[in-house]
């Protein structure tokens, strides 16, 4: 009796300790990690909100991204006049397009620099200008800071930003993924429903054991993009455009949107376009983006020029035909949005997956700067769908919260640890 009962003291006792050591050594989760292994990079975004009213040039500096990138990502009219020097209300949740890659065997975005001012801290840079994107320790980590107290203006300290690639697709269709800082209001199935995913892909995604989000958290959310299929050694290979948006490439030459009816990536010559190589299809009278039908006894001739990438300043073109059907209807764009200047007070606490579009009463949307054409899609990926994705490897995040459980189990140990005491 007497080594019975010292044997079950001793393993409470084990017990104990081993679960106060989890309770301290628990870290909670702060983003998704995906472990990489190769150098290629990827097309990511941040879900940020803006601390101060900024003008669209300043908030494209702060991550040193090209401003026109940052405006048709987030289907803002860049024919505006002057609109790089539009500002943007505080409070305004914007899409930041960035190149996530791969850092020490994590996904991670690098490029981000920030020269410090005179009342910067580690945490308001972290906090404020950068949003939560990034923590104040991330920061001293990432530049080696051993005194965060003593913080010189005009230091250059990198912000390293957290971005995931996940191969470009989620359940196989191409995706891009947004890294969005949870807020206080957030619940996980509004930011399923606001981003039109499932609550499962969603903690797939970010391997979640619940469905528990703390603010200031963050989460990768999968956006359903238009893929390209550029060759390797084209300068925008890899090109991936969400659904309901724009990208620039080819030197400010190709505008390429994605949706709203389909996910085919559909390119032409950009407004701006100014001095760029020839975009006509060789052999053929057909510009960028133009396409033909002819209705014929077999269904419908479709002859299209798409784009094919930028390789060595030359913007590649190819010319296809094929027999389809039905004849295609016309080429519908995303719907572009005025250079906001105020935040509806929905989209502070609730940022809709078109966040300019949606809630804010003052923004007017526009027709669109691409110019209405009678086209169709004539670019078909060809690396459509890709199967045996894994995309919830997402690794060592999750927002499991153990501390209730592991609390009860405390107490019912000392009770127990009490009782054969007392026996
Ligand atoms: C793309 O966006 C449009 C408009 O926002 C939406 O109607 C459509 O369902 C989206 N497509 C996908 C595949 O999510
Ligand atoms: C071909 O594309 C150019 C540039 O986008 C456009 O101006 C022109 O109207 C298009 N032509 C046809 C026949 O669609
Ligand atoms: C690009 O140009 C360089 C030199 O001008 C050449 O070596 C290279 O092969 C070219 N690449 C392609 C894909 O044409
Ligand atoms: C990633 O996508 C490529 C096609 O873009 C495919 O060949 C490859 O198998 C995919 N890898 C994984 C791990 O799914």
């Amino acid at each position: 009796m007497r080594i019975q009962k010292s044997v079950l003291q001793s393993i409470s006792l084990l017990v104990l300790l081993l679960v106060l050591i989890i309770n301290i050594t628990h870290v909670s989760c702060k983003s998704t990690i995906e472990p990489c292994s190769n150098a290629d990079s990827c097309n990511a975004l941040l879900g940020y909100t803006l601390y101060t009213d900024l003008k669209v040039s300043e908030v494209a500096s702060l991550f040193q991204i090209d401003p026109i990138a940052l405006l048709t990502a987030n289907a803002i009219d860049i024919s505006y006049p002057d609109v790089e020097h539009h500002i943007l209300p505080s409070r305004l949740f914007l899409k930041i397009p960035i190149s996530c890659s791969c850092v020490d065997g994590i996904r991670k975005s690098v490029s981000t620099h920030y020269k410090t001012r005179p009342s910067d801290t580690l945490s308001s840079i972290a906090d404020s200008i950068y949003g939560g994107l990034v923590s104040a320790d991330q920061l001293r980590e990432a530049n080696s800071i051993t005194d965060p107290s003593v913080l010189d203006a005009g230091q250059n300290l990198v912000v390293p930003l957290p971005c995931t690639c996940f191969n470009g697709t989620d359940n196989s269709l191409p995706a891009i993924y947004l890294s969005y800082v949870v807020k206080p209001i957030d619940t996980l199935a509004a930011i399923a429903a606001r981003y039109f995913t499932t609550l499962t892909d969603l903690m797939n995604v970010n391997a979640m054991g619940s469905t528990a989000i703390n603010d200031g958290d963050i989460l990768a959310i999968p956006i359903p993009a238009c893929a390209s299929d550029f060759p390797k050694y084209a300068s925008d290979h890899g090109l991936l455009v969400p659904n309901g948006s724009y990208a620039i490439t080819a030197g400010h030459c190709v505008q390429c949107s994605c949706g709203p009816q389909n996910l085919n990536l559909y390119c032409m010559p950009a407004s701006l376009a100014v001095s760029c190589s020839s975009m006509q299809c060789k052999r053929s009278n057909l510009m960028l983006g133009n396409v033909t039908v002819k209705q014929g006894g077999g269904g419908c001739n479709v002859n299209s020029c798409s784009y094919g990438g930028f390789v060595n300043g030359t913007i590649i073109t190819a010319l296809s035909a094929s027999l389809q059907p039905r004849c295609p209807g016309p080429q519908q764009f995303p719907p572009l949005v005025a250079p906001p200047t105020s935040v509806a007070r929905d989209s502070i606490f609730a940022p809709a997956p078109s966040p300019l579009s949606d809630g804010a009463g003052s923004l007017s949307p526009r027709s669109s700067v691409v110019p209405g054409t009678r086209s169709i899609p004539g670019f078909q990926p060809a690396n459509g769908p890709m199967s045996g994705l894994t995309s919830g490897a997402s690794g060592a995040c999750s927002s499991v919260k153990p501390l209730p459980i592991l609390t009860s189990a405390l107490v019912f140990l000392l009770v127990k640890f009490m009782i054969s005491l007392a026996l």
